[in-house]
Order: C-alpha cells, then structure tokens, then sequence
C-alpha cells in the first residue's frame, strides 16, 4: 500500500463504530438527505452487517456449483429480477460452468415504504425465447412470496420446459404464499435488509454486503 493511502477498514470493524441511538433517524426519513452528500464508505457504519462481502462470495460460489450441476446439458435461461437481483446475478452467471443467456424482468411491488403494496406490475418483460427451454429465475429476496407466485405464472404461460427459483435471501417468517425455492443463498430474520444490490427507497444498493436497517421489520412502514 503506497504511503499516504488510507488503510481500507474491513467492514466488520467499521461496525464497531456503529453508534446506537443514530438509527432512530431512519424514522424520520431525515437521514435520506444528508446520504446524499456522503461517500459512499460513510454509508458502512450506519448499516449493521448481516452478511459479509465475503461470505456473500463464498455462498455464491456454492449455489453456483450446484446450478452447474443441475442444469449441465441443459438450455438454460437466467432470468434475473430487476433491479434488486442485478449484483447478485453478475457474481452468480460469472460462477457458472455452463453455458447460460441472460434476461431480465423488470417487476415493482414496493412503494417508498417497507411494506409489500402487494400489487405487481409489470415493467419490463423477457424478449428471450422461452419455450421449450430451462428456466431459472434470480431474485434478491422472497419476502411474502407474491412477486415469485406472480412471476411463475407469468412465465409459464410461455410454456418453458420447467422454472425455478433461484433467491440470495429468504425471509420465510412473513411468507403469505406459498413457493418453492430451489436454490437459497441465505435465511434472514424479520427485518428490513439493503445492500448489495437491494434497495430501501433506492439507497443502499451499492453497499458491499448485505445489511439490515435496525429497529424496522417489513411490517413497520414507519422504518
Ligand atoms: P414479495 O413479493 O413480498 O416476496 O417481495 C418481493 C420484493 O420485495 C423483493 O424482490 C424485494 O425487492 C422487496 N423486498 C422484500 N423484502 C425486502 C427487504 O427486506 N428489503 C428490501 N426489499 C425487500
Ligand atoms: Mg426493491
């Protein structure tokens, strides 16, 4: 490391400094603002880590062997879910052993706040072929299960040879309906996670590693 650099602070021990009592500004939406004007380094202590760059890594590098596996000699078409699941795609297709395309949908079912609104609409569809073919759908996280069932049937009706699902994160507690998860990355508890990739209110995707926005749960759209 040349002289003068700083020393990058690994974010575990960036979260030591994380202050309790400064969160309660998330209730107040007032922190939105001044992000704005932070770099984004200065975002790390006030997201507690659930899930670490590294080990975030890690987990990708396992799902993605077990989808080489699973889908060798197959015409597979990964079908990632727009936007939350754009960083987790990336690393994961860049892990495969197979040959896979690429697509994207494009679905919204929050609002600004923390709740599922729980009505879907369609942003932006697949232009890839489907029929006949291997489907595996990449999503951030499958929170109530509602975006997931839509999706399916969505899909199926252009008769692809099978669909699966394919999630970083799990929040089971709040599940309304049911669905089958074929490749998990991780559990998460009740609570309102950001980072890499996913979004509250469009902050945080860039963040590194997965964190949580303490004192919320998805049902408390005060959070
Ligand atoms: P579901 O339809 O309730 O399963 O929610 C699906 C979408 O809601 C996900 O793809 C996310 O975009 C969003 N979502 C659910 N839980 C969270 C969270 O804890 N943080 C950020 N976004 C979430
Ligand atoms: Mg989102």
């Amino acid at each position: 490391m040349p002289v003068g650099m700083p020393m990058p602070t690994p974010p575990n021990q960036r979260l030591e400094n994380h202050r309790p009592g400064r969160h309660n500004a998330w209730k107040e939406g007032g922190i939105v603002p001044k992000l704005k004007n932070l770099p984004p380094n200065d975002l790390v202590p006030k997201v507690p880590c659930l899930f670490s760059a590294e080990e975030i890594d890690r987990r990708i590098g396992e799902l993605a062997q077990e989808i080489s596996r699973d889908y060798s000699n197959s015409d597979l078409v990964v079908v990632g879910v727009l936007k939350g699941a754009w960083i987790f795609m990336a690393d994961l297709v860049r892990r495969l052993t197979i040959p896979v395309h690429c697509d994207f949908v494009r679905v919204s079912s929050y609002g600004s706040g923390t709740t599922s609104s729980g009505q879907i609409r369609l942003e932006l569809d697949v232009t890839t072929e489907i029929r006949g073919r291997r489907v595996l759908i990449v999503e951030d996280i499958v929170d109530t299960g509602i975006t997931s069932n839509w999706l399916l049937e969505h899909l199926k009706r252009r008769r692809p040879r099978d669909v699966r699902f394919c999630c970083l994160l799990d929040k089971p507690s709040r599940r309304e309906c049911q669905v089958t998860i074929h490749y998990t990355g991780f559990l998460v508890p009740n609570q309102f996670v950001v980072g890499y990739g996913i979004d509250w209110n469009e902050h945080y995707r860039q963040l590194p590693y997965v964190g949580y926005l303490p004192d919320t749960t998805s049902d408390d759209p005060s959070g």
